[in-house]
């Protein structure tokens, strides 16, 4: 990038207010000062000064999605040094990088990660009710009224649940399981696996298909991917 659009870009002054500045001698580049209007600057490595403080441009920040294997822990450190999600996403390019909200360690699928802490905050917000789609098998067969149950509200310790959408994709009689899509719209600690042991029937495999407007797709187990403009909009136009 052109010195000049460098330092209009960082708010410094305008294109041709830049153009004097560096004409003036008041900006250096790695430590030597630059008079040239043609000079190219690489802003993620290049240390720019302007009357000798430091120019940075604004970091965009970074949205990702995991396709979360088990086996893992939703956490960007842990103090025993077990497999965390940290070790799957590029955290040393993108210092700041956090995950918005948590699978547990057996649970596979989608996991968003962002360096926006704002935008965090807001997907976690029990007020925004971001639709998460859940792949679901249980053990036994799910009866009709636990179905309707699992729709309508389960009673938990921490309080009934709110409506959420059930698809039965397989009632497997030989496996005894019964294979589900559940759409739930709030994000309690362990919310999938307790609503389904409340309704007598414990979740065997835990997989998250969807949040949001986010879709996992054909990501595979283990690898990340950043998101696309349009999928950064949809997230923040939520
Ligand atoms: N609900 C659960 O019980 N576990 C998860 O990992 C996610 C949702």
């Amino acid at each position: 990038m052109r010195l000049q659009k460098f330092l209009a870009r960082a708010g410094v002054a305008s294109r041709r207010a830049s153009e004097e500045l560096i004409c003036q001698g008041r900006v250096s580049v790695n430590g030597e000062v630059v008079t040239e209007l043609g000079t190219k600057v690489d802003p993620a490595h290049d240390v720019v000064m302007f009357d000798n403080h430091p120019v940075r441009l604004e970091q965009d920040h970074i949205y990702l999605m995991l396709n979360k294997p088990a086996g893992y822990l939703t956490t960007m450190s842990d103090p025993f040094n077990r497999p965390t999600v940290a070790d799957l996403v590029p955290v040393d390019t993108y210092p700041g990088l956090f995950p918005v909200g948590r699978l547990d360690q057996d649970t596979t699928g989608l996991l968003l990660f962002t360096t926006d802490g704002e935008l965090g905050n807001i997907l976690l917000h029990p007020r925004h009710h971001v639709d998460k789609c859940y792949e679901v098998w249980v053990k036994g067969i799910l009866s009709d009224t636990s179905a309707r149950k699992l729709c309508e509200g389960v009673d938990l310790e921490d309080g009934r649940t709110a409506p959420a959408d059930v698809r039965l994709i397989k009632r497997d009689k030989q496996h005894h399981q019964t294979h589900l899509l559940l759409t739930i719209h709030e994000g309690r600690k362990r919310q999938v696996k307790r609503m389904c042991e409340a309704v007598g029937n414990p979740v065997v495999r835990l997989h998250r298909r969807s949040f949001g407007p986010l879709a996992l797709g054909d990501l595979t187990e283990g690898s990340f991917r950043l998101l696309g403009d349009k999928e950064v909009s949809a997230l923040t136009n939520l």
